[in-house]
């Protein structure tokens, strides 16, 4: 069993979409009970929120269904996953901040799956237009690919 973590800001647009497309990558490749996989927030301004509207309508047009509800991440969250893995160079530093020491190995940047692309993050498309969205898709669909390959024999 391989446990796995998605973390961003609010938890409302970026890792959902990585928790959603990683799931979907995961069930279609039959290794659905191999894995555990969640997503969370470094701040709890969103908590208890559905996926924001605008993500979840632009992730449909591609098959997924964003159905996960804002959580902030939550101290217990560094024992129980193996990989947790963060959107931007933020949401980074804060997990690195609040990580007990013996955990902080599992804490890698997202972007780092797809090093074919020479892309550092994720970019908040919070407040921007639908193009965000996209590129937001477009970006972890590729480090999701790499992600199931790393941690598939
Ligand atoms: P996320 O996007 O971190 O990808 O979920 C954001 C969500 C909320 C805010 C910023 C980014 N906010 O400022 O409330």
């Amino acid at each position: 069993m391989t446990r796995v973590l998605f973390v961003c800001l609010g938890n409302i647009c970026r890792s959902p979409t990585a928790e959603a497309i990683f799931r979907d990558k995961v069930e279609k490749a039959g290794l659905a009970e191999d894995f555990e996989i969640d997503s969370a927030g470094t701040i709890g301004e969103h908590s208890g929120n559905p996926a924001d509207s605008r993500m979840r309508e632009h992730a449909a047009r591609r098959g997924y269904d964003l159905s996960s509800i804002s959580r902030k991440i939550h101290p217990a969250d560094f024992h129980r996953y193996d990989l947790i893995l963060a959107m931007d160079r933020e949401n980074l530093v804060d997990l690195r901040d609040i990580c007990p020491p013996e955990h902080r190995a599992k804490i890698r940047l997202m972007m780092g799956y797809a090093p074919q692309l020479g892309v550092e993050i994720v970019p908040d498309p919070y407040y921007g237009g639908s193009q965000g969205f996209e590129r937001v898709l477009d970006l972890l669909e590729l480090a999701c690919e790499g992600l199931l390959r790393e941690l598939t024999p």
